[in-house]
């Protein structure tokens, strides 16, 4: 079963010829001749041979070695203990390798609409993040733990850190959808400081200017509820609920 997925891993040394090492790799460190602790990957492989998968594994989790193994971040290589479990992340790995040859049993049960079936990968979940959540998932996460300040700051962090580079989704969706998560935990400020700043990026969004109209609807300001569900409508005229909404706002005058 899991077998099968080492053919991956083989294809992805072309890749591993693209994918340079950080520098302080460039010291007298060697992959070593026989591997000591393989206990998923075929334990007859040369070290050699683990050069494509783990540069693979640390480049769709956007990591380095350290991620998984005991050593130190920037350190060389020949400190590194890499036989060694003590580090959880590897044995985390470990059951990864083993999860990825079952899904693709699994997968090899449907008739692929392509050409020919997608290959599951790390990254194809993992897009350079350890753990893969979406934009909304991860502030949710931050906001139950330290509130709506880290939040944002963490949500600013991760616009500098990963726009563009396919991690994560940015659009409009991502703010509009935690805002709505704050509206539901009752967090009607906090949701209408999320949605504030999701009009000031996606000012033409009709969509965007009803979620803050929203918020102020739920706080009970009528006003501004009225004037961004009007602007809303103006953006996109279809938006039934802006009109059903501003109804609403009418008859409780
Ligand atoms: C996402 C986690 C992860 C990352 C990142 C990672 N590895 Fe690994 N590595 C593993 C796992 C899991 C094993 C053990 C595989 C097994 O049990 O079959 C392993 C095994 C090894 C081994 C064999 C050790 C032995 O003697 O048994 C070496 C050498 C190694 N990795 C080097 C590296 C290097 C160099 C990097 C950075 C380029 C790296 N790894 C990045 C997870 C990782
Ligand atoms: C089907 C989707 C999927 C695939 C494919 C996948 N992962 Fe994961 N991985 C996850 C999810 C989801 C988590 C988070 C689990 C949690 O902590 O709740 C995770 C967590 C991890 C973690 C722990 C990270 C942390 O900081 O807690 C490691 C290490 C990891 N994966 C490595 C890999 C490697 C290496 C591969 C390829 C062999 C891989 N994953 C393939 C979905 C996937």
């Amino acid at each position: 079963m899991v077998r099968k997925i080492f053919g991956i891993f083989g294809s992805m040394v072309s890749l591993c010829f693209v994918l340079t090492l950080s520098s302080p790799a460039q010291d007298q460190w060697s992959w070593p001749e026989k591997p000591e602790n393989l206990q998923v990957l075929p334990k007859d492989w040369p070290g050699s041979r683990l050069r494509a998968p783990m540069r693979g594994f640390a480049s769709a989790l956007g990591v380095d070695c350290s991620y998984c193994h005991v050593g130190e971040k920037g350190k060389p290589l020949s400190t590194y203990d890499f036989a060694s479990d003590a580090n959880p992340n590897k044995n985390r790995a470990r059951e990864m390798i083993r999860m990825l040859g079952s899904i693709n049993d699994h997968l090899e049960k449907i008739e692929p609409s392509g050409e020919k079936r997608v290959n599951l990968w790390c990254h194809t979940c993992h897009r350079g993040r350890p753990r893969p959540m979406t934009i909304r998932e991860e502030l949710v996460e931050v906001y139950k733990m330290k509130g709506l300040q880290a939040a944002l700051t963490h949500y600013a962090d991760l616009k500098k850190n990963y726009y563009g580079r396919g991690a994560y989704d940015f659009g409009e969706s991502a703010l509009n959808g935690f805002g709505h998560e704050l509206l539901r935990s009752e967090d009607v400020e906090g949701a209408i400081k999320v949605f504030k700043m999701n009009s000031e990026s996606f000012p033409k969004s009709g969509n965007v200017w009803d979620s803050l109209a929203e918020g102020y609807f739920k706080a009970g300001d009528m006003k501004m509820a009225e004037k961004w569900y009007r602007k809303s409508l103006e953006l996109d005229p279809k938006n039934q609920n802006a009109n059903d909404m501003l109804k609403k706002i009418k008859e409780r005058k």
